[in-house]
């Protein structure tokens, strides 16, 4: 037997009691005829004590352990002099009377504990030794436990798990696949799934009712702190169901998730349009942990002299709580911050309106205080606080305030990672323009349905009438942060080759990509429809992390490799000769 106890288990009532434990050395001090070495197995650490005048021999073979040395030890369990009370194990210690080397250790290139003096790469080139801190198994254990917690709510609401293939077929919309050639078939590739999207509508024809799956999907596109190039969806299908059925199911496994896994009781989710998300916030995934809400001063600010808000199309404001003492390089350096080309505004205004009710700005040429007043009421401001103003074509204002808005925020502290707010957003439009390649884009993907009252718009020529098309789409947010999508799915060849037509592709085209599904579709479709929750990011935000990495046992950096592996890499001539794939080097 190596060990008759973890590291994290003995407590004041197993005194006396003969024990041995294994696990890596934390680290270890000499004091006087006294050797102190900290255990650490995952479940905790346990402080041994080799006695000099108990056994010479064996203290001198414990002052030459290294840290990460995987030892066993026995000895008798005793109650510390002085306590740890920031360990579970604080109040006792091991009196060591043998110990074995089971193995030794190199000196590890960083520390293991919970501030680590490991920078990102070396931590992800030894994640092994990454993985053995605390902070980041908290996490994994957390994450086990939510995929645990999501099989039970899940099979206990009557879904059923159904594994879908990895090796699909590349489709043109969304992100780009990364595809797999195939030896068998020289000069065809498969893909990696984006999602199993397509899958599990067939599930839904072929009757399965209520799918779900946890499930690695793959998308190449740039990596950011919530974004891995493969990462985790809890995926869901059901048949004969409106979008209301889904946002309950979905919100009750929110509430579950919180309940089971922090002990939190998350009221009901409140529900805003796309629309209103956008004239509130500038955003389809505002942070509702604070206000600072779009205010619209266009009437108000137009046709005075100021040519810059003459000639926009809007001129929006947010006020900022308590920031009129903001210095002039504090306002300084928030312009410099806004005229970044990631955010790309042209400047910044402000209004402050001072504690004693003076008011003044950065256009006080333009505007009379009695003009700057009325702003400031339509804000709701009070003295103290300062209004920020941004003009230009609406769409393109609306997110650049609402970076702004995002920023202050912070800034002011409001964004507590504490506090949980989740938020639905529904009606989402069915299409979106894309001005490079002058052509529309599913806003979801092609497979959802458009509102039934939208459908007659689908005939018309006008792109404003198309983007008006709203769609039976709802994201789920919590944070700020886009947590689930998912929609009602058209189930209708004939209203899915409507769809495909307007988002340009030829009937061949689609017959091509898609014929599977449209030919499933004719052996009698339910109606259908579903969600998939980004788990890695579910895992994050309740546990108030900015990034997915930190809940992932090995994730790819932004340049999407895996520093420990080492890969992509090149593969051996012969591999590519089998696959037959020539390599053309320039
Ligand atoms: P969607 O593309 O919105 O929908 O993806 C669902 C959720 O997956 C998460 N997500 C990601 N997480 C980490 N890294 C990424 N690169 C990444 N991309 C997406 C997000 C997102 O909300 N098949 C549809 C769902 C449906 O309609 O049922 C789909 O995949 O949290």
């Amino acid at each position: 037997m190596y060990r008759t106890h973890t590291c994290g288990e003995l407590r004041l009532s197993d005194i006396n009691k003969e024990v041995t434990l294994a696990g890596w050395v934390a680290i270890g001090r000499n004091l006087g005829g006294l050797t102190f070495v900290d255990l650490r197995d995952r479940y905790g650490i346990t402080q041994l004590v080799f006695d000099m005048d108990d056994n010479a021999e064996l203290c001198e073979r414990a002052r030459r352990l290294g840290r990460e040395f995987v030892i066993q030890a026995s000895g008798t369990v005793r109650e510390r002099t002085s306590k740890n009370a920031d360990r579970d194990t604080g109040a006792v210690e091991i009196r060591v009377t043998e110990f074995k080397v089971l193995n030794a250790a190199k000196t590890p290139p960083f520390t293991i504990q919970d501030d680590t003096d490991g920078g990102d790469d070396l931590r992800m080139k030894y994640r092994y030794l990454d993985l053995r801190r605390n902070a980041v198994q908290r996490n994994l254990l957390f994450r086990s436990n939510l995929a645990i917690e999501t099989r039970k709510y899940m099979s206990a609401q009557g879904f059923v798990e159904v594994e879908t293939p990895n090796l699909i077929k590349s489709t043109p919309e969304g992100a780009r696949d990364f595809v797999v050639p195939s030896r068998m078939n020289k000069g065809q590739f498969y893909a990696l799934p984006q999602s199993p999207q397509t899958f599990k509508q067939i599930l839904m024809v072929a009757g399965f009712d209520k799918y779900f799956q946890i499930v690695k999907c793959f998308r190449d596109e740039d990596l950011r702190a919530d974004r891995q190039p493969e990462f985790t969806q809890i995926d869901c299908e059901m048949s004969f169901i409106h979008q209301e059925d889904i946002l309950n199911t979905f919100e009750g496994l929110t509430k579950y998730l919180f309940q089971e896994a922090l002990g939190i009781t998350l009221g009901d989710f409140p529900r805003m349009t796309y629309d209103e998300a956008m004239l509130r916030y500038g955003s389809d995934k505002p942070d509702l942990r604070f206000g600072m809400e779009f205010v619209e001063l266009t009437h108000l600010a137009k046709g005075k002299g100021f040519p810059v808000f003459d000639s926009a199309e809007s001129v929006i404001a947010i006020c900022a709580p308590g920031c009129a003492e903001y210095t002039r390089k504090q306002l300084d350096e928030l312009t410099e911050w806004m005229k970044r080309p990631q955010i790309g505004a042209k400047g910044l205004i402000y209004v402050r309106y001072e504690a004693d009710g003076n008011v003044k700005s950065s256009v006080d040429k333009f505007y009379s205080p009695d003009d700057l007043k009325m702003w400031l009421d339509q804000c709701g401001a009070k003295p103290g606080d300062i209004l920020f103003l941004l003009s230009g074509e609406d769409e393109k204002t609306r997110k650049q305030l609402c970076e702004l808005r995002l920023e202050m925020g912070s800034r002011l502290g409001l964004r507590r990672p504490e506090d949980f707010k989740p938020l639905w957003v529904v009606d989402f439009p069915l299409l979106e323009w894309d001005e490079d390649e002058q052509r529309f884009f599913a806003m979801h993907h092609p497979f959802t349905s458009p509102k039934p009252d939208d459908i007659v718009k689908m005939e018309s020529d006008d792109r404003k009438v198309l983007k008006g098309i709203r769609a039976d789409a709802y994201d789920l947010v919590l944070n700020g942060v886009e947590i689930g999508g998912g929609s009602i799915r058209i189930h209708d060849r004939d209203l899915q080759s409507r769809n495909f037509k307007l988002l340009g592709f030829t009937a061949e085209e689609a017959e091509a990509q898609f014929g599977f599904l449209l030919g499933a579709f004719e052996y009698g479709a339910p109606p259908h429809g579903g969600i998939a929750f980004g788990f890695d990011r579910l895992n994050a935000v309740m546990n108030g992390a900015n990034s997915i990495r930190d809940f992932i046992a090995f994730p790819k950096n932004n340049q999407g490799r895996d520093m420990m592996i080492d890969a992509p890499d090149s593969i051996k001539l012969k591999q590519l000769e089998e696959l037959g794939i020539r390599v053309v080097t320039e």
